[in-house]
């Protein structure tokens, strides 16, 4: 087998089998296959697509070019969510502690932000002494003991996509639907999860711009997940607006406690629910939406959740006493910005805020930046609700001093009316 050969096909549009795929996959991972011919494939495939059977071929060689885990001897379930990114997106905080009150065991491994979308890593981070970077027996312990775990990727985990994604990244070809899946469903299945609820984020703040290309993803997901026999379903949400009232690390944070221990009211909330409801279903814990909801209701209404928070942290060494102190968000500078229109407020651009928060310092604008904790932005006023002449509408927060031009970044990607917008939090579920 000769790798031209393989490039030749995809360039006339054919379908490239099993051995082919496994071919390109195994030598461009062990260095036999140079970036030159492995960049052209990549462009072939970006261009010319590949069907579902591929992908799930391509998926299952990725997998396979590194370790997976393997979790059948607990004799669980293990739930496992996954973000495609977004602005404000500290989901995975307050419902993996949910998830596990209610019985499922998460395992989970994530990563760093880069640019406008933040990691739940980094978030996490902010909590003192926190400790992702645990060793596999560590990481093993952890789960038997507590039931969740959410630690950093393994270097040793799916291979082939750290240095696919690297050579994508800058030969333009990110962009590929297939590219895409086959790089999320393989890390999702060598961590060994059975249930797995992928949040696909849609709009301007997101790698997917519209519905269209959204479910496409989606369901592409979905096919490789059931050629590979997991159960799997697909949320398409609002990347449109920033997701709850914050954005940052500790204010992120702040805002995930608030949501366990009921106090949730945005569209953050709805989306815990949402996606805990699906995921619960998936496992078999309940019957109905209905009666999901209802068993999440009751885990964080009778404290369970947040102290399965409180417990998951602790175990992996973070400081837990620093929720207790009201002073634990302390930024040094704080900026307050007021509305001089009144109306129902629309957030137009989430990616406005992202970019803002960022330039605060609460993203990385390059791979080696370093976070501030205490930066980001509260959201005094969320779209829908009604603000007044001289209302707080947003509070940025940083420790250095704060630009006045960020202002205007945020004012130019809002609009006030007299009507309440039509605004949902989850466009379509995908089974
Ligand atoms: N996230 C991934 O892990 N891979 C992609 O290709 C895109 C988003």
């Amino acid at each position: 087998m000769r790798i031209i050969d393989i490039i030749d096909k995809k360039v006339h549009k054919e379908v490239l089998t099993k051995e082919e795929i496994n071919f390109f996959i195994t030598g461009y991972t062990n260095g036999t296959i140079p970036d030159y011919q492995a960049s052209a494939l990549l462009m072939a495939i970006r261009l010319n697509g590949m069907n579902d059977v591929e992908t799930a071929y391509l998926t299952e060689a990725m997998m396979y070019s590194g370790d997976t885990l393997d979790w059948k001897y607990l004799g669980k379930t293990i739930a496992d969510k996954h973000s495609t990114g977004g602005i404000g997106d500290k989901v995975s905080i307050a419902l993996c502690p949910i998830l596990s009150a209610l019985g499922l065991t998460v395992a989970k491994m994530s990563g760093r932000g880069l640019g406008h979308t933040g990691g739940t890593l980094d978030k996490l981070e902010s909590i003192k002494g926190y400790n992702f970077s645990v060793t596999d027996s560590e990481f093993r312990e952890l789960v038997e003991k507590h039931n969740i775990a959410i630690v950093g990727q393994n270097e040793k985990l799916v291979p082939a996509d750290k240095k696919i994604y690297a050579l994508r990244d800058v030969t333009a070809t990110v962009e590929s639907i297939p590219l895409i899946a086959s790089s999320i469903m393989s890390k999702k299945l060598a961590t060994g999860s059975d249930c797995i609820l992928l949040d696909v984020k849609c709009g301007n703040g997101a790698f997917m711009k519209d519905l269209e290309q959204a479910k496409k993803l989606g369901e592409l997901m979905i096919a490789i997940g059931k050629q590979l026999n997991r159960k799997i379903a697909v949320e398409i949400t609002n990347m449109e607006q920033p997701l709850g009232r914050t954005i940052g690390n500790k204010i992120e944070v702040l805002e995930a406690i608030d949501t366990l221990k009921g106090r949730g009211q945005t569209d953050f909330n709805e989306i815990i629910y949402s996606s805990g409801s699906t995921i619960i279903m998936l496992a078999g814990l309940a019957n109905s939406e209905k009666d999901a909801r209802l068993k999440i209701k009751e885990v964080i209404e009778n404290g369970k959740a947040y102290n399965k928070f409180l417990e998951w942290i602790s175990a992996q060494g973070g400081d837990i006493k620093v929720f207790d102190d009201p002073k634990w968000l302390n930024p040094q500078y704080k900026y307050e910005i007021k509305s001089n229109a009144e109306g129902y407020l629309k957030i137009n651009s989430a990616i406005s805020f992202g970019l803002v928060a960022m330039k605060l310092g609460a993203g990385r604008e390059k791979k080696e930046d370093n976070i501030d904790f205490e930066a980001g932005i509260y959201l005094n006023k969320v779209s829908n609700e009604y603000v007044n002449k001289g209302d707080v509408l947003f509070t940025m927060y940083s420790s250095k001093p704060i630009d006045v031009k960020l202002e205007k970044e945020l004012l130019d990607s809002i609009e006030f009316s007299k009507e309440k917008h039509n605004i949902k939090p989850v466009f379509a579920k995908l089974y």
